[in-house]
């Protein structure tokens, strides 16, 4: 049978690429986005692809939405076996000037956003007794590392990268669940370039400090998320792959 995705944060970027190429391997897409102008782009941009999708507005801020999004998707495809929480809200602010509400708005989107969809997902696979179902979540090597700069999204990142721990014991024992995470290092085409490389000479200096000496692309991201979810990758559970040609072990020491 057809398994089922659904993709928050799907209609730009990494999340749009994932969706299309998950597609392509003959999964059934559900993509998630804010914005309707660009949620009605993707589901032209998939309409161009064999095989079922939807599209649905919603913000992962708002568990109830999240909820509705799910079980709007078993309605529609009978059960959903898949989750990639991408969906992500970043910025540039020394935490020193950062407000309260710029804190909890990242904290919301990324950490309690991941929480909400994950959450809703969980109480279908209860209801539908899907067993074997699967998480992949998107995290940045700043989640273990320190994000100056970006405290929100870095902090908010680790406690992604705890919880996919955390949930590949808890449902992996209790749902045969393999919860995963990938760290994009600097992906091109990406919210997160657009914000974090703020000139031609910032993105220059990122791309000398890649091993491999340039920016990833979301069709990469797309190739290990769609292994990732694939049989192949069936003794996987709890991991995180850092997908960056090495840029997080570059220290530059000497
Ligand atoms: C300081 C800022 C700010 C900035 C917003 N705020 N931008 N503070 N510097 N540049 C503050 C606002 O003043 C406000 O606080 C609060 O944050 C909420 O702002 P809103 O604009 O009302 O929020 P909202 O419209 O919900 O937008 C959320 C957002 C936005 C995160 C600010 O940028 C967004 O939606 N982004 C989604 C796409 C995205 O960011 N993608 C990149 C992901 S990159 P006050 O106190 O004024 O009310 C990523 C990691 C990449 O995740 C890693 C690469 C290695």
């Amino acid at each position: 049978m057809t398994k089922t995705v659904l993709v928050t944060g799907g209609t730009s970027g990494m999340g749009k690429a994932m969706a299309l190429t998950l597609k392509k391997a003959g999964w059934n897409v559900v993509v998630t986005g804010r914005d309707a102008d660009r949620l009605h782009q993707m589901d032209i941009a998939l309409q161009e692809i064999q095989g079922e999708h939807a599209v649905i507005q919603m913000d992962v801020r708002d568990p109830e939405a999240c909820m509705a999004a799910v079980n709007q998707t078993r309605h529609r495809f009978g059960r959903l076996e898949a989750l990639i929480n991408n969906a992500a809200g970043n910025f540039i602010c020394p935490t020193d000037e950062l407000s309260p509400n710029g804190w909890k708005t990242v904290i919301d989107i990324v950490l309690n956003g991941t929480f909400n969809c994950s959450h809703a997902l969980v109480k279908g696979w209860q209801e539908d007794g899907v067993s074997g179902g699967q998480i992949l979540n998107i995290v940045a090597s700043y989640a273990w590392q320190a994000g100056p700069g970006v405290a929100p999204s870095a902090a908010a990142k680790a406690g992604v990268l705890n919880l996919t721990r955390t949930l590949a014991v808890e449902w992996g024992y209790k749902y045969q669940a393999r919860i995963n995470a990938i760290s994009p290092g600097p992906i091109e085409r990406t919210g997160g370039a657009d914000k974090l490389a703020m000139s031609p000479e910032h993105a220059e200096r990122i791309r000398r400090n890649v091993p491999l000496g340039r920016f990833g692309t979301p069709e990469e991201i797309a190739d290990l998320a769609t292994w990732m979810l694939s049989d192949q990758a069936r003794y996987l559970n709890g991991e995180c792959i850092a997908l960056d040609g090495g840029h997080w072990l570059n220290k530059q020491p000497f």
